[in-house]
């Protein structure tokens, strides 16, 4: 039979077996990095004397027709072929004949699949990390124009404490930088070269991997030819740390759908990233949102299929590993997509301070300044004083306002040890100015956040 592993074979290929082997389908987006490998594994070849100068030139001039036909969309796809290893091959032989058929000596497909995907991988992690990193430029660049605007805190989704808006999406800027770091260790764990462990035990040929490994970028080669060929840690790596930006994101996510709603108000979503309803007329929903936040159940899915597919598989290649491209694919390019459009919608959204400054002032969220300014000017243990600002908080939930629009006769009507500085703390730009303790929501401790993630930003832009 034809194939390129025909020699043993008598019979044909059924027609069902090739349509469930192959992975050109989709393999075929590692055609840049397959062909990238096979130019350098050429000219380690020639370097060691297996190919002559001129085998080593048509191989590599061939190659880049083979490239330029891919780019070009003339390139024909075959089922036949298999996978994007075999298809690239045979379109070699096509083109330049005979020394073409010396590219695959001392190497194999399950170094080669393992060479491309890994560089795959790597190469989605720094695309990854540069959206990121424009990310959070533009939640620094709004947090900049919001130390000052006042927002309720929450915990249980209920009014809790006031805090700037500043401070709270600078609380997701430290997520993503946390997932930048994540991604760049994932990088240097797994910057190895899997090329010229062949089929898994080596080989006789004296070939030379650290050419290949430099050349192709990579910090060294693995150092074990049997990991090299079984390993797809590099890619559950980048499955897990896109699954986390997923997660920050759908939180983040959720909040603007909150947020975006008549019942808070406190942003308002741009037309260009909101859509409409086929039959309420009134309605401009925050789909975009609502994306990102859904987007997370397939790339959690994607995490545990491959985790699922590895689980007890034994040394070395087994064909279940090529189950692992499509669940990275979905990832990487859901995610990608995904911080695209976070990025756009927040360039162009609008945050509404008054509502928000509205809405702070509902649900006694200065209660606790209140209870520390007893125990700290008045000498009530901090028990006690608790139960005392209950009480007030009780007292003008009866008479229906806040705790602040209180006057300081009526405080200290329930409790007389009260003093009448007690109505200074109960002012929202107060209680959240004397949040001063490092990382607090202060104007001073929100500056010194924004200035050294502005500092770490800028390093990882100059790199
Ligand atoms: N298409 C295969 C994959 O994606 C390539 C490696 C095949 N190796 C083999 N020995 N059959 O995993």
């Amino acid at each position: 039979m034809n194939k390129p592993w025909g020699g043993r074979f008598k019979d044909d290929s059924s027609k069902l077996l090739e349509e469930f082997n192959a992975s050109i389908s989709f393999d075929k987006q590692l055609y840049k990095e397959d062909i990238f490998g096979s130019k350098v594994h050429a000219e380690m070849l020639y370097n060691i004397g297996i190919l002559t100068y001129e085998e080593k030139n048509n191989i590599i001039s061939g190659l880049n027709k083979v490239y330029q036909e891919i780019e070009d969309g003339d390139f024909v796809f075959k089922i036949q072929d298999e996978d994007i290893h075999m298809a690239i091959e045979k379109r070699l032989i096509q083109l330049i004949g005979e020394s073409a058929k010396k590219l695959h000596t001392a190497r194999s497909r399950n170094d080669q699949v393992a060479l491309d995907f890994k560089m795959y991988c790597l190469n989605q992690n720094k695309e990854i990390r540069l959206l990121l990193l424009n990310l959070i430029e533009t939640l620094l660049d709004i947090s900049k124009n919001h130390t000052k605007t006042i927002m309720p805190g929450m915990t249980h989704l209920q009014h809790a404490q006031p805090i700037s808006f500043a401070f709270h999406i600078l609380a997701y800027c430290f997520m993503y930088m946390r997932d930048v770091e994540r991604l760049i260790d994932d990088y240097n764990r797994n910057n190895y070269s899997p090329l010229g462990s062949s089929a898994f035990a080596g080989t006789p040929y004296d070939i030379d991997r650290n050419f290949t490994s430099s050349k192709l970028g990579f910090n060294s080669p693995c150092y074990n030819a049997c990991d090299g060929v079984s390993d797809r840690d590099f890619a559950l790596d980048l499955l897990y740390s896109i699954s986390m930006i997923a997660m920050h994101t759908s939180r983040f996510a959720e909040e603007l759908v909150l947020w975006s709603s008549y019942e808070f108000k406190f942003i308002t979503i741009s037309d260009s990233f909101s859509t409409g309803s086929s039959i309420m007329p009134n309605k401009k929903n925050p789909d975009v949102a609502e994306l990102l936040r859904g987007k997370t159940g397939r790339i959690y899915g994607n995490l545990v299929s491959l985790l699922t597919t590895l689980k007890a598989l034994p040394l070395a290649y087994n064909k279940d590993m090529q189950e692992d491209k499509e669940a990275l694919f979905d990832s990487c390019s859901n995610i990608i997509l995904s911080l695209k459009v976070l990025i756009g919608m927040l360039k162009e959204v609008t945050i509404n301070k008054d509502e928000m400054f509205k809405k702070a002032q509902i649900g006694h969220i200065t209660a606790t300044d209140l209870a520390d300014f007893l125990v700290q000017k008045v000498g009530i243990s901090f028990r006690e004083s608790h139960h005392i600002v209950g009480k007030i908080v009780a007292y003008a939930e009866s008479k229906n306002c806040d705790i602040s629009a209180l006057n300081i006769d009526e405080i200290i009507k329930q409790d007389s040890r009260i003093t009448r500085e007690a109505k200074e703390v109960l002012d929202l730009n107060y209680s959240m100015n004397s949040r001063k303790s490092f990382g607090g929501t202060s104007e001073e401790s929100v500056k010194y956040q924004i200035e050294f993630l502005s500092k770490w930003l800028n390093e990882k832009q100059a790199r």
